[in-house]
């Protein structure tokens, strides 16, 4: 492989706080090594439209405290079928790029290892609030959507005590359940519904609701995963059965902004970082991972072969922490 001169830059999918301090650090690490970099506008969207900025250090000022990303992102139908890539791969090469440096989650990787199949080479950085990738135990902006959740169900405790109510608070994961996890064990939930575990059983629930009302607990807090589906509804069942005053909050996107905590800023600027050493080193196509305390780089193909699972240990603990 000859030497780096050119990379491009995009965020693709689902925006995640700590995107743009990961684009500083990739533009400043590489400048610093005598790297040029494109930025591209709208993900693989704007690559297909040619829509590129050139970055140089000072365009990446005032940003790592901001979140959402700067580079603006969308999610690309044509990438999703070989006419696209092909078209993305031939724009590649007419842009001279030596890598494409791409932040995103799942789907945005499955678009880049099309490319590399064609001769792209590309570096991955994950991010996503969802943590959903199985090759790395970190994904930029899963601590600051945690934190976001965690506070809003500090609040929605408060009243619902007062009033002793039940509150149905959805987080997002419309596929995975992570995020519902973490909210619920830092949360302090009594119960937890995730798509992973694909029944909701309502006579289970409402059966808790009494022990917890028995009890003497003041509230029933229930998390439940975008991808379970139906919040509202399922709070207007639990209210006409039990006869407890339900109310279901959805956060939504709320999650997804934000200013990114100090965790999202360590692991998007070490990772940002870790992508162009990974192009000094002549590495290709490769992802950029945070495993057992190290940024490491790990082969697309591999990264992208397993499904990462959820923690049913995590849900174990939630219900005993819950007695
Ligand atoms: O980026 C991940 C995510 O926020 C999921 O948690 C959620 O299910 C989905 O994106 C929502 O996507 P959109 O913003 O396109 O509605």
């Amino acid at each position: 492989m000859e030497s780096i001169k050119k990379v491009g830059v995009l965020t693709s999918g689902g925006d995640a706080p700590g995107m743009n301090a990961a684009i500083r650090a990739v533009v400043r690490s590489a400048v610093y090594n005598n790297i040029q970099v494109i930025g591209i506008k709208r993900g693989y969207e704007g690559l297909l439209s040619g829509e590129i900025v050139e970055l140089g250090p000072r365009s990446v000022s005032d940003i790592v405290h901001r979140g959402g990303t700067f580079l603006l992102t969308a999610r690309c139908q044509e990438m999703m079928n070989d006419e696209g890539v092909e078209r993305a791969y031939k724009i590649c090469k007419v842009l001279s790029l030596d890598a494409l440096i791409v932040i995103g989650g799942d789907g945005s990787f499955h678009g880049a290892q099309k490319l590399s199949q064609l001769g792209t080479n590309v570096i991955c950085i994950p991010a996503t609030i969802d943590l959903d990738l199985d090759c790395t135990e970190y994904t930029i902006g899963f601590d600051t959507a945690i934190n976001t959740g965690m506070e809003a169900i500090n609040k929605i405790r408060d009243t619902s005590s007062s009033h002793e109510r039940c509150s149905l608070v959805e987080v997002m994961g419309r596929h995975a359940g992570h995020i519902a996890l973490w909210c619920s064990i830092t949360g302090g939930a009594e119960e937890v519904l995730i798509p992973e575990m694909n029944t909701v059983n309502t006579e289970t629930i409402i059966q808790q609701i009494f022990a917890n009302r028995s009890k003497g607990k003041t509230h029933n807090l229930i998390v439940v995963a975008e991808g379970v589906g139906n919040t509202t509804q399922m709070a207007k069942t639990i209210e006409n059965i039990t006869g407890i005053e339900t109310r279901a909050t959805i956060l939504g996107h709320l999650q997804r902004g934000g200013s990114p905590t100090a965790l999202d800023r360590m692991h998007a600027s070490m990772m940002g970082y870790t992508a162009i050493e990974t192009l000094m080193q002549k590495r290709k196509n490769r992802v950029v991972i945070f495993k057992n305390g190290k940024y490491e780089d790990i082969d697309i193909n591999e990264a992208l072969e397993c499904k990462k699972e959820y923690d049913n240990k995590l849900y174990e603990i939630i219900k005993m922490l819950a007695i």
